[in-house]
């Protein structure tokens, strides 16, 4: 979606608060993702404008950072590492047992993720940026569920307009 006057006024704020316009891609990129949950073409063409680069940089830009999601993402993320300690100790496993129980879920967003330096925990999910590990793929269902139910608080997809959770690295899930 476009932005809005609002949106624009907002991101005029922020652009104010550098000595370079551009330096303010990230946080434009965090206000567009927070409105609309992911960043959307029309996004990245409005914020190309405002800081006078090419789309193609936005989309660059947007497409190195795992944390900024290109297509809609649901209320929450579940991030699974697949890299070498949690490839070993299930990770491909995890992420293929949650992308199969939440295919046809639009508000659990699974993705594969590199290393999140958590390899302690491995395998290890992040759910919304909160670290659980290690964790099988069944202890991994209720842990999400716990998510679902409000018993545990997620942060916005973004990680940027909600206050800290409990625990930032939570064992024994497994
Ligand atoms: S390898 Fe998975 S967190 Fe480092």
């Amino acid at each position: 979606m476009a932005f809005t006057d609002a949106d624009r006024r907002r991101a005029k704020e922020i652009i104010a608060r550098y000595p370079h316009a551009k330096s303010a891609l990230l946080p434009l990129l965090h206000l567009a993702q927070d409105r609309d949950g992911w960043v959307t073409p029309d996004a990245m063409e409005e914020i190309a404008g405002l800081l006078d680069l090419t789309p193609a940089l936005v989309l660059g830009t947007c497409s190195f950072y795992t944390m900024f999601k290109r297509e809609p993402a649901g209320s929450l993320v579940v991030s699974v590492c697949t890299n070498v300690s949690c490839l070993v100790n299930g990770g491909p496993s995890l992420l293929e047992g949650l992308r199969a129980h939440y295919a046809s879920d639009d508000d659990v967003f699974v993705e594969e993720v590199e290393c999140i330096a958590a390899c302690d925990l491995a395998p290890v999910m992040q759910v919304n940026y909160e670290f659980h590990g290690p964790v099988a793929p069944d202890a991994a269902v209720d842990v999400i569920g716990q998510y679902q139910r409000g018993e545990l608080v997620a942060r916005t997809v973004s990680g940027t307009s909600l206050p800290e959770t409990a625990g930032s690295k939570s064992g024994g899930t497994a």
